[in-house]
């Protein structure tokens, strides 16, 4: 499971928009999800953990919830400034997306089962991400290029 994960998880293997700043992000959040799978699998080797070691996770949980956010948002504006028809479906896959991310944090804060945030970043996430990414932000970047939007405007 874990190296079908590393795969998808490679930048390499993100499916490539035609905006380049919604490239960089999924490439910095790939980067900060690698981060906290190491962080995760050596907490999964441990059988007992220092507060320390537990609010590191929670810190960098936090800081890809914070990423996110922004992520989000950002599309959300560029589908706004480009009439982007399908908006609706597009930012309400990022608004489960986000609910999803924050019960998964909130779960983690309460009863700190590993487990929980393991297989949402080794399975759920990576599978969310590729299917979305290579469906609705292809779509949206490829109608913002179509309809002139471009970048630093
Ligand atoms: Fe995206
Ligand atoms: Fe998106």
């Amino acid at each position: 499971m874990l190296e079908a994960t590393k795969t998808i998880l490679d930048v390499e293997n993100i499916p490539l928009v035609e905006i380049s700043f919604m490239n960089d992000t999924h490439f910095e959040e790939v980067g900060i999800v690698k981060n906290l799978s190491k962080l995760v699998s050596v907490y999964q080797e441990k059988n007992s953990h220092t507060d320390d070691e537990m609010t590191q996770i929670s810190q960098a949980l936090n800081g890809w919830l914070d990423h996110t956010i922004l992520h989000f948002k950002r599309e959300n504006e560029l589908m706004q400034k480009t009439e982007f028809p399908a908006y609706s479906v597009h930012s309400d896959e990022h608004e489960i997306a986000l609910k999803k991310m924050k019960t998964m944090i909130q779960a983690w804060e309460q009863n700190q089962d590993i487990e929980l945030v393991a297989e949402y970043i080794f399975t759920l996430w990576p599978a969310w991400f590729h299917q979305h990414v290579n469906t609705m932000d292809m779509m949206t970047a490829k109608f913002a290029k179509i309809n002139g939007f471009v970048e630093g405007n």
